[in-house]
């Protein structure tokens, strides 16, 4: 018989996030209200930061945090071209240019030194991606910001638990953009989140998430009366939902074992496919902490005998979902027709796109599952022809 199907990324939900959602319902706040500031409190109390602003997704979050780095049309923003495309959208959303800058071909992650060549007079922020939830070199990165005064916004979709050098991504740039999709390792159905170092630039996020309407908008339903506002700037419906936030505080709750137990799955992986022909992740490296988001291996068809395609199907065929994460930004025909970007110039992330194949890592995997992805590889790759 037939296995059941594991989904990719499946998320891990507990009683307590079903009753907690019942609870909202129950309560008549659904829309914005105190669950969002108690999940805004928790996750700054986590990050360690003061200013926090729940919204309705990573993307909303990094567009928001665009604008609030004050970008104007033709400012330059260096990104990494191995990411999701919401990271590029968001730059081009806010009507600032993006350029890429090539990763590094073990890391996966955004190179300094190519950051640092494509730097030019027009360039006002980087945005790093800290790609499987393995540290950028913020260093590195951080001190290019600084010679050529540069805002920083860090993407942290991957990244909640991540550290560098004993401090929290997203604690680095003027910004950390997080999300609560339901595949990352805290989940909220849709959700994000903003860190920013300046409690100003919160209050402007805040403001912008929600049609440009003074502060505190989200309370004029509050039992503490109707109270009146004012539309200040021309801003977005990017708010978070009070019945988002009753799955994500108990998610967060959670975000640390939850990670002993990706890491537990990372380390069966590691030691199960050493032999293999493939390109296993690289393991962190120390004074740093890996969020283990994604578990990407890479399929060199001359080395193994099969294409990632038809790796990709023979592990469907056996009731496994995977993932690509990511085709490269330059392979994509909208960037290609409006940048005139050729994958080829970014060599290393457009041989990872072609490559890669992420194996399910989600928390809610069982011992068994675990078992039965380690099998399936291990079939496939030792079937193989050579
Ligand atoms: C690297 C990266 N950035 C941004 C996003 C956008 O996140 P969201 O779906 O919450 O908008 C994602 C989502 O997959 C991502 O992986």
């Amino acid at each position: 018989m037939q296995q059941p199907f594991i989904v990719f990324g499946s998320p891990q939900i507990e009683p307590a996030e079903i009753d907690e959602v019942v609870a909202s319902l129950h309560s008549g706040w659904l829309g914005t209200g105190p669950k969002v500031a108690r999940f805004e409190n928790e996750f700054a109390t986590y990050k360690g930061v003061a200013h926090t602003a729940a919204v309705n997704s990573c993307t909303a979050a990094l567009h928001l945090s665009l604008l609030a780095a004050d970008l104007h049309p033709g400012d330059e923003v260096i990104t990494t071209p191995l990411t999701f495309c919401a990271t590029v959208n968001a730059i081009l959303h806010a009507g600032a240019t993006p350029v890429l800058a090539d990763v590094d071909p073990a890391t996966m992650n955004i190179d300094p030194a190519r950051v640092e060549a494509k730097i030019t007079a027009r360039t006002r922020a980087l945005l790093p991606v800290h790609f499987a939830g393995r540290p950028c070199e913020m260093e590195a990165l951080m001190a290019v910001a600084e010679r050529h005064g540069l805002k920083v916004i860090e993407d942290c979709a991957h990244a909640i638990e991540t550290e560098y050098h004993g401090r929290k991504a997203g604690t680095f740039g003027d910004f950390g953009c997080f999300s609560f999709y339901v595949t990352k390792n805290v989940v909220t159905g849709e959700g994000g989140m903003v860190v920013a170092r300046r409690e100003e630039d919160i209050a402007r996020i805040k403001v912008l998430a929600l049609h440009g309407m003074s502060k505190d908008a989200w309370r004029r339903f509050s039992d503490a009366g109707f109270k009146h506002y004012q539309v200040v700037e021309l801003g977005f419906k990017y708010n978070m939902m009070d019945l988002q936030t009753a799955i994500g505080i108990h998610q967060l709750a959670r975000v640390e074992s939850n990670w002993v137990k990706r890491q537990a799955v990372w380390r069966r992986y590691h030691a199960a496919f050493e032999a293999l022909p493939i390109r296993l992740p690289a393991d962190p490296v120390p004074d740093t902490r890996h969020a283990y988001h994604l578990y990407s291996i890479l399929i060199d068809e001359a080395k193994t005998g099969i294409g990632r395609d038809a790796f990709l199907d023979a592990m469907t065929a056996r009731n496994i979902g995977v993932g690509v994460h990511y085709l490269s930004i330059p392979e994509h025909p909208f960037y290609q027709r409006t940048f005139g970007w050729r994958p080829e110039d970014y060599p290393n992330a457009l041989r990872i796109g072609r490559q890669t194949v992420s194996l399910p890592i989600s928390a809610k995997l069982s011992d068994d599952e675990v078992g039965r992805v380690i099998e399936a590889v291990l079939n496939i790759l030792g079937t193989a022809e050579r």
